[in-house]
């Protein structure tokens, strides 16, 4: 079902794991700043301790071999490495870590998956300006060709930005993530749009400087929900399902993979918007200049992080505001024959990623695909017995055969989020997404395998066992 060198692998994030937030050097990030104010996040929690995987990477390295991962991927923080986030000052310490951590990984034969830019922007550049500053593009390239040059001699899959959906949506327009931020319908599209631009500078450094001596291959990191009409019969819930995807998929996949712009819609929507509030300012979807690198063609796989799904249906009327949500005009509901998981948003439909595959195949001409982040949570009650959880990975796993096998999508991998419980952003520890279960309240963090952990183990000895076989009777 999986081919022998399909990537099995696990997922985390800088700021959610590894505490040590002021330890040796390192710069404070947006997420340092955002958890130290009050209010913003639960309990007034922080990733100042977290998992602590600092100082106990050697106990993550433990979980990694348990689970028999081929891969895995974690983030570098931007602020360890260069504390003001330029190369002025290079922090020894933070680049020492990382070696340590990616050494220790090939050693055992698990591949690093690393990704530049998981939410923590280092403080000094959001002094700056942050990602509304058109200068990040710029800033970020020059973070990117630091750690390409550093440590691209031994990681040869790189993401430059997770997410920058959820970067924009909600650290600028909600305001829930850092730097809490609620300034709607406006500076989302600005955030996108220089995440975009220095994803694109970055890609290119990579493409003409790094390329022919390392080997490795670059993307950035989109979600996505799966989205289908509420009424299949009516036109409306079938245009507001395209709509929905466009603005959140197409967002970012559109530029980079399929026409350099966003989305059609998205534009004639942003605009009648605009007109119809008397919107006086910039067009507030930005345009992609000619005299700069283009964005188009900049990913060398696709990465896909896949949580959820929705039935959409057209929204109708919506106030007066400026907004991501106005602008989008659909609402997305879930379907009541979809468990929720823990938190209320992830409604669990393993067929939803492969529906989504299939769509990334058919309307972006068929790329490698990364499944970069999948997983589901429990909230409140811990139980190590987390039998539901264990099925749906087997599920949605089967889902992912299915789409390579039976639908002839390019799926290359697939990671489980995540490796531990973490620090979940503005749910603080209150949702727990580990393999392993992480005991925030001692001081030791002990990690201690969860059920799911050791399905999901045997699910992988399963599969590269069935593909070794295969190998061997295809020779
Ligand atoms: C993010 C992770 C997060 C996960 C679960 C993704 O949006 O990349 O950092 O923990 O979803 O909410």
């Amino acid at each position: 079902m999986f081919p022998g060198n399909f990537a099995w692998g696990a997922a985390t994030a800088a700021y959610q794991i590894e505490g040590g937030w002021d330890a040796d050097g390192k710069g404070p990030s947006i997420w340092d700043t955002f958890c130290h104010g009050k209010g913003r996040v639960f309990e007034d929690q922080s990733g100042d301790v977290s998992c602590n995987s600092y100082q106990l990477w050697e106990e993550d390295l433990g979980c990694i071999l348990q689970l028999g991962l081929t891969h895995y991927r974690l983030s570098f923080s931007w602020a360890r490495l260069l504390p003001d986030g330029t190369t002025r000052h290079v922090n020894k310490k933070g680049v020492q870590y990382y070696e340590k951590v990616i050494d220790d990984l090939l050693a055992n034969n698990v591949l690093p998956m690393v990704t530049l830019y998981h939410f923590d922007l280092p403080q000094a550049l959001q002094d700056q300006g942050g990602w509304k500053s058109s200068e990040m593009a710029g800033i970020f390239d020059t973070y990117a060709k630091f750690c390409f040059r550093t440590f691209g001699d031994r990681v040869k899959l790189w993401i430059t930005i997770n997410e920058p959906y959820v970067c924009a949506k909600m650290g600028y327009e909600d305001g829930l993530f850092a730097p809490g931020l609620k300034e709607q319908g406006v500076s989302a599209y600005i955030v996108g749009h220089n995440m975009l631009r220095a994803h694109a500078r970055a890609w290119h450094s990579y493409d003409t400087l790094y390329r022919a001596t390392q080997g490795g291959a670059v993307s950035l990191a989109i979600n996505s929900d799966w989205a289908e009409p509420l009424d299949p019969a009516s036109s409306e819930d079938m245009a507001a399902t395209q709509r929905y995807l466009a603005f959140t998929f197409g967002w970012f996949a559109w530029p980079v993979f399929l026409t350099g712009d966003y989305p059609g819609v998205m534009r004639s929507n942003v605009e009648r918007r605009s007109k119809e509030q008397g919107y006086q300012g910039r067009p507030r979807l930005p345009t992609f200049s000619e005299d700069e690198p283009s964005v188009l063609g900049t990913a060398d796989f696709f990465a896909l992080n896949y949580y959820t799904s929705r039935k959409v249906k057209a929204r109708g009327a919506c106030g007066g505001m400026l907004s991501l949500d106005s602008d989008r005009d659909a609402e997305g509901v879930t379907d009541a024959s979809w468990p929720v998981c823990g938190v209320s948003w992830l409604a669990v439909f393993p067929e939803g990623l492969r529906n989504l595959l299939r769509y990334i195949k058919d309307t972006l001409n068929g790329p490698e695909i990364y499944i970069t982040e999948n997983g589901f949570s429990q909230v409140g009650l811990v139980d190590l017995e987390d039998v539901q959880r264990a099925g749906y990975y087997l599920d949605t796993i089967q889902e992912v055969g299915k789409a390579i096998q039976e639908d002839g999508v390019d799926v290359r991998g697939y990671f489980a989020w995540s490796l531990l419980d973490n620090f979940e952003w503005a749910s603080g520890y209150s949702v727990r997404f580990g393999l392993f279960h992480v005991d925030f309240s001692g001081a030791e963090q002990k990690r201690s395998s969860y059920v799911s952990g050791k399905e999901y183990a045997k699910t992988i000895a399963k599969y590269r066992t069935q593909a070794g076989t295969d190998d061997l009777t295809t020779e």
